[in-house]
């Protein structure tokens, strides 16, 4: 039940950091090492490639996904979405494995592929969030994200749910395979958690931005650069999705091959940083698209801010920094859809979930 939340969405948006608390309960055994199925761990050790399926959200947590096992476990992983898996099939590694990620178990298009993998004998990993889907039923194995049922449409707390089951696994992999761990990946998603709590209780500075930058606006770019440009395509999904405003988002580096031609006076752009090695690049590119006109709003980090930054989120470990980012652009959508009168909950054309090809 929504109890006093007017729209669901924002009621899952709240309950991110009890989420990943609650997967650290789970994901965790009473000596603080992980306990996952040890069937799933077999696989994962005999695989030198994995290749990720999904759709949508669950496609851009995916993508947050490979960069975790790669930093994290050094294995090679391979993102796909699930509609053009099997016209682009690629070329498979010796030994893949595969890994379904769904909210609802349900999705048609990353069923289609995980019928057609099964049949050349491959092995899957679900990892959902409903117990007992088609998808979870017909993989191998299955991972649950713990968020509790998701009922808005647009897709909040399963993202973050997700990136967070993909960085203990990432871990766990990392152990079985003797590579040094360089963060105390229980403790990290504690502090991530927090920081969560912490830009959810910042909902009116939230609505401030949304007021400066996209009250009169029809489209809106996000540019990011390594994982930033990852979750710049999960909040310009959701603000299109839920506020119907046309937004993108950009590898900020791709700016100057073709997209910067869209800025006038007045566009806005939402700039993500929270990668130190990137922070001269993106604030350069921001430098470019103000030139041009471009209305900006800056979210940064602790520890790489600058004074003229509208948001700076808390600072936590680089490899989590995902699942506190994402949480302005979450509200941002939020707010927008509501101060243009949408449907927040129930986006037009859209179900939650899509079981058709
Ligand atoms: O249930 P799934 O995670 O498989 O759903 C995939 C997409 O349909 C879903 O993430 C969709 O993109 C959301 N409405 C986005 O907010």
């Amino acid at each position: 039940e929504k109890g006093p939340y007017p729209h669901y969405m924002l009621k899952e948006i709240d309950e991110q950091p009890f989420v990943i608390r609650k997967l650290v309960t789970k994901y965790q055994n009473g000596d603080g090492e992980i306990t996952i199925d040890e069937n799933i761990r077999e696989a994962l050790q005999e695989t030198d490639r994995i290749y990720i399926v999904a759709c949508g959200t669950s496609y851009h947590a995916g993508l947050v996904g490979k960069q975790l096992f790669e930093r994290i476990a050094h294995i090679p992983v391979e993102v796909h979405i699930a509609s053009e898996f099997l016209y682009n099939r690629p070329l498979l590694s010796s030994h893949p494995m595969f890994i379904f990620i769904s909210q609802s178990g349900e999705t048609a298009d990353s069923r289609g592929v995980l019928v057609d993998i099964k049949k050349s004998g491959y092995r899957a990993l679900a990892l959902t969030n409903v117990p007992g889907s088609t998808l979870s039923r017909e993989s191998d194995f299955t991972l649950i994200t713990h968020a509790g049922p998701e009922i808005a449409v647009a897709s909040t707390k399963a993202y973050t749910a997700q990136i967070a089951v993909l960085a203990i696994l990432a871990s766990d992999c990392a152990r079985n395979r003797g590579i040094q761990r360089n963060f105390d990946l229980f403790k990290e998603l504690g502090l991530a958690a927090n920081a969560m709590e912490i830009m959810i209780n910042r909902k009116e500075q939230i609505e401030e931005i949304v007021w400066k930058y996209l009250s009169v606006s029809r489209n809106c770019f996000f540019i990011g650069r390594s994982v930033d440009y990852y979750v710049c395509l999960e909040g310009a999904l959701k603000l299109k999705e839920i506020s119907y405003i046309q937004a993108e988002g950009f590898a900020g580096g791709e700016l100057k091959h073709g997209t910067i031609a869209l800025i006038e006076e007045g566009t806005p752009v939402i700039a993500l940083l929270t990668q130190p090695h990137v922070s001269g690049n993106i604030r350069s590119n921001v430098q470019e698209v103000m030139a041009r006109g471009a209305n900006v709003c800056m979210i940064s980090i602790e520890g790489i801010e600058d004074k003229n930054d509208q948001l700076v989120v808390p600072h936590i470990h680089e490899y989590l920094t995902p699942l506190v980012s994402v949480i302005p652009l979450q509200l941002i959508a939020y707010y927008a859809a509501l101060y243009r009168g949408c449907d927040v909950d129930k986006p037009r054309n859209l179900a939650k979930s899509v079981t058709v090809e």
